[in-house]
Formats: C-alpha cells, sequence, structure tokens
C-alpha cells in the first residue's frame, strides 16, 4: 500500500464560501493553527503525489499568495467563469501534464479533518478492486444539501443525484457523496468532456461523470467511512467551531497517546504543528499554539499561552505569555510573565513575575525573578537582575541595546539607560540610574545623598496621625533612653558581685523583651 502513489491530487478551493459571511476567504480560515486549505494540502502531500494542483478563483490573490507560502511546488490553478466542481477539475487537468496517467485523487479545500491515511486507504481500495472511479461516502442521520449515492443492484455507484436535481424519493437516501474520489484520469478527462450545465445550479459537476462511466460499463464503487468528521466541509463559522473543538479533541488525544499528561484534556488547546515530550504535564487552560515545541518532563500552566516557542526538558512555565521565545532546559518562568519575541533564557535561567521581555537574550543561571521591563537585552551567565530594574531602550527615536556581564548584580529599582555595558562580575547599587557603563568589578552608585530633616512632619503634617505617630515613638524612645540609664545606674550599684556571676534585674529584662 505505502508504494501506492496517486499521479495527481487536485484540491478544489475556488467557491466562494458566502455563508461564511466573512471578508477572508473560507479556505483561509484556521483551526489547529493552520489554514482549511492547508489542512487540505497536508493531507494530500500525505500521500506523494507526483503532481498537487490546487484550483482557486475566489479572491484569488490572497488564496494563491497563501497556498505558495504553504506549499511552493504546487501547482495553482485559476478556475474560468464556467461554474461547478467538474470545471474545476477539468481545469486541473489542463494545467497538468498532458500524459498523465494513473490515478487522480479530488479533495476539497475545506474539508479540514480528512487525514492523508484515509486517501491511502481509498487509493489503495480503488486500484485493487480495479474500478475506474471510487468515491468516499458516507451515511447521515440528515443528508440534507448533500448529493445522493444511487446504488446498483451489485452494490456498486449508478449515479450521483444533487439535493437540487433530486426526487423526493431520492431525497430519502442517506448515503451521501463526500466529494472526495480517485479517478482513473484518462477515464476523468473523457467523462468531463461530455459533462454539461444541463441542471438546477447551471454548473459543471463533477459528480456527472459517475453515471456517464456507469452507461460505458465501468466500474464505480463505493469506499465508505464511518469517521464522519473526515469528510465533514466547513461551510459556516458554526462549523468551523465545531471542526475546530473536534480537530483539537484528536490533537490532544494524539499528545498523550505520545506521552504528555493532560490533566485538561476541555481546557487544553494544542495545535497542529506542536510536539510535546513525555512525562511534561499541561495544566488546565494551557494553549499551545503554532510551531511550539516542549521538551520532556516540563510543567506547562495552568493559563499559559506559548506561540512558535521552544522549551527545553525539565523546564517550568507557569501562567505566562510567550510568542517566539526560547525557554532554556530547566529554566523557570511565570507566573504573570510577558514573553515577547526574541526572548531567548538559558538552561536554568529565571524569569520570574510581572516581567515583559523582548529581544533578551538571558543567560544560563540568569535571573530576572520581578518586576522588570527587559527589552533589547544580553545578560550573561548567572547575572541577577534586581526587581523593578528597567532596561530603557528606546529614547523615543532609537532602540538601544545594553550587555550586562556574567556574574553581575543589579540592584533593585534601577534604570538602565540603553546603550550601557554594565562589566562581567560589576554591582548596580539599589536604585541607581546608571547612565555610563560600568566596569568589571566595579560598584556603580548614582543615588543622591539622604537627608533627615527634623521635624519636618511636626511642622508640615501637624494634626495628623503621622504626627501623632511620630510623637508616640519619640515618647517611647525617650522612656526607653531612660529605663536604660537607670538599669546602668542600678547595675553600678552592684558592681562587683562577690561570685562574680552576671547582674541581672527583673526591670531591664522586661524593657528588653518589650522592643
Ligand atoms: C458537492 C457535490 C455533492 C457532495 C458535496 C459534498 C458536486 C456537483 N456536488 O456539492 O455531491 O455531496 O460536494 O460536500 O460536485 N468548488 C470549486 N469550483 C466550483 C465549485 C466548487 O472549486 O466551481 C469547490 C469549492 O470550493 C468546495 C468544493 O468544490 O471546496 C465543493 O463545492 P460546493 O459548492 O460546496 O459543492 P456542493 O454543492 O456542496
Ligand atoms: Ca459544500
Amino acid at each position: 500500500m505505502s508504494d501506492l502513489r496517486p499521479a495527481a491530487v487536485i484540491v478544489l478551493a475556488a467557491g466562494e464560501g458566502t455563508r461564511m459571511k466573512s471578508k477572508t476567504p473560507k479556505v483561509l480560515h484556521t483551526i489547529g493553527g493552520r489554514s482549511l486549505v492547508a489542512h487540505a494540502i497536508s493531507a494530500a502531500r500525505g500521500t506523494e503525489p507526483e503532481h498537487l494542483a490546487v484550483v482557486i478563483r475566489h479572491q484569488r490573490d490572497r488564496v494563491a499568495s497563501h497556498v505558495e507560502q504553504v506549499d511552493p511546488d504546487a501547482i495553482i490553478v485559476d478556475q474560468d467563469e464556467t461554474a461547478g466542481t467538474g470545471r474545476a477539475v477539468e481545469c486541473a487537468l489542463h494545467a497538468l501534464p498532458e500524459n498523465l496517467s494513473g490515478t487522480v485523487l479530488v479533495t476539497y479545500g475545506d474539508v479540514p479533518l480528512l487525514t492523508a491515511d484515509v486517501l491511502r486507504g481509498l487509493l489503495a481500495d480503488h486500484e485493487q478492486s480495479q474500478s475506474s472511479v471510487t468515491l468516499i461516502t458516507a451515511t447521515l442521520e440528515d443528508p440534507t444539501g448533500y448529493g445522493r449515492v444511487l446504488r446498483d443492484p451489485d452494490g456498486g455507484v449508478a449515479a450521483i443525484v444533487e439535493q437540487k436535481d433530486a426526487t423526493e424519493q431520492q431525497r430519502a437516501i442517506r448515503e451521501v457523496n463526500s466529494g472526495i474520489y480517485a479517478f482513473d484520469v484518462a477515464v476523468l478527462r473523457e467523462a468531463l468532456a461530455e459533462v454539461g450545465t444541463d441542471n438546477a445550479q447551471g454548473e459543471k459537476y463533477l459528480t456527472d461523470v459517475v453515471g456517464i462511466a456507469r452507461t460505458r460499463g465501468l466500474r464505480v464503487t463505493p469506499y465508505l467511512v464511518e469517521d464522519l468528521w473526515q469528510t465533514e466541509g466547513v461551510n459556516d463559522k458554526v462549523q468551523l467551531a465545531r471542526l475546530g473543538a473536534e480537530l483539537n479533541r484528536r490533537l490532544v488525544e494524539q499528545a498523550m497517546r505520545q506521552g504528555a499528561i493532560v490533566v485538561d484534556p476541555a481546557t487544553t488547546w494544542i495545535d497542529a504543528d506542536v510536539t510535546i515530550g513525555q512525562d511534561s504535564v499541561i495544566q488546565p487552560n494551557t494553549q499551545l499554539l503554532g510551531a511550539t515545541t516542549i521538551g520532556a518532563e516540563c510543567t506547562i500552566g495552568p493559563d499559559t499561552t506559548l506561540k512558535d516557542t521552544e522549551v527545553g526538558d525539565g523546564a517550568s512555565v507557569i501562567r505566562t505569555q510567550a510568542e517566539l521565545a526560547e525557554i532554556g532546559p530547566g529554566a523557570s518562568v511565570g507566573p504573570f510573565s510577558f514573553l515577547r519575541p526574541g526572548t531567548k533564557l538559558g538552561a536554568k535561567g529565571k524569569i520570574g513575575g510581572f516581567v515583559e521581555t523582548k529581544n533578551a537574550d538571558i543567560g544560563p543561571e540568569a535571573k530576572v525573578p520581578h518586576l522588570t521591563y527587559c527589552g533589547d537585552a544580553t545578560i550573561g551567565e548567572g547575572a541577577n537582575i534586581g526587581a523593578g530594574t528597567i532596561f530603557a531602550n528606546f529614547d523615543g527615536l532609537t532602540k538601544s541595546h545594553t550587555h550586562v556581564g556574567a556574574w553581575s548584580f543589579v540592584g533593585s529599582n534601577s534604570v538602565i539607560v540603553a546603550p550601557k555595558t554594565i562589566g562581567a562580575g560589576s554591582y548596580v547599587a539599589a536604585g541607581s540610574a546608571v547612565v555610563s557603563d560600568v566596569g568589571p568589578g566595579q560598584l556603580a552608585v548614582t543615588r543622591a545623598q539622604q537627608r533627615n530633616i527634623d521635624g519636618w512632619v511636626a511642622r508640615r503634617r501637624s494634626g495628623t496621625k503621622t504626627e501623632k505617630a511620630a510623637q508616640a515613638a519619640a515618647a517611647a524612645d525617650a522612656e526607653e533612653a531612660l529605663a536604660t540609664e537607670e538599669g546602668a545606674v542600678r547595675e553600678g550599684d552592684r558592681l562587683d558581685p562577690p561570685d562574680g556571676a552576671t547582674p541581672t534585674t527583673p526591670q531591664a529584662t522586661e524593657t528588653k523583651d518589650a522592643r
């Protein structure tokens, strides 16, 4: 089965998708971190076709540039003004090599849960049964809107009738055409040339190929797929959310089967390209988005959103928002941390509560533990950035970079006015505004000398509770001074006790305890 390869896969994505009620083309809406058409392309690529064509028309340029980005090797085919799935496939065949032979698969750009596995199954069944057409069918509770499958007495497919063209009796049939097919390319070409537009919608129907093949005595086989999600298309935003939730359920389950521990699958969102190492624990309300990779034995969440972020083995990331960040093995981030693009935290480093970082390379074992803005900075191994430090990287015109050397110590509430270099093994005193470089081993202090002005509260805040507190404290101090004096006198009375024991008085002990 694995050496079966289709000659081509044609992905249909030219439809308008009016029911989406959106400025964004339907196939560019995303679930699981990928557009609908990217899901379709990924499944198609999984069959390793010689050619992959995507047929587009509605919002042509937007869809084309997206498809080019997702799959640069895909052939972009423009459908002309003739409408219908049959015309779409015909346009694709014109764009593919004339001498193409073998099997062509047709899929839809708006059916995101279809997997390469099912397509491979379809292909294998098609070749094994030596059919001219094999189509995926599904039996639905409510088949309204779909093309119905009319079966032959021998179980083959006689024809497909669209909802709008069907009789009352035919509408009662619950087996529907999913729109996913395997065709012998020669049969497909010839039959399409015969298909007209004489139907309720005035379109060139791909489904008419089935009837034409049958009249020629060729074999058309149904391939019944029981997992209905695989063939469900997105037509509106309700379906988008429904399929998004189901895709997520599947991705979370896959992550658990591969060794992740997901505490609450219902509130965990994992995009299609995310990988999670064994025994990493994903706590509730966590979103792992884009190309995020999580190592083994990490703790992620609760309440964490990581996008395109790499987390090393054994790291812990709690209540954190991060994008395009790299978190080293054994590092710790959060709670309440905001890691913006370009943040890199070395092994066993720490980014703590209420810290925002951006374009910051923080070395191994370095710590930025509390209340800091760290933008455009390189911080050496083991450096400690005190609480409330601000890297002032923007002067209103340009952004500048700061270097902090290894094992240096920046005291709390300092502001470093970039560009600056703080040498390895240096200190910045708490509350400093660093406006010139600091050399290795130096202590930088930029604080003004402290002055204490006597009697200021009595003069300027008289009558307030503050003044009363000051008076009470002054009175207590005076009393204590007196007591200490008396104690000293009494002790003096008893100098040189005959046994040489240390003299104590109950009163002195009490005063000491009361402090
Ligand atoms: C089609 C099938 C129907 C099947 C259903 C399954 C036909 C005539 N009918 O119906 O039997 O049950 O799909 O969902 O094929 N597209 C183009 N160009 C077009 C028209 C459509 O590329 O001119 C693409 C759309 O973007 C979409 C797919 O083909 O990806 C299906 O189109 P849609 O209009 O949804 O087909 P249905 O009428 O629902
Ligand atoms: Ca449809």
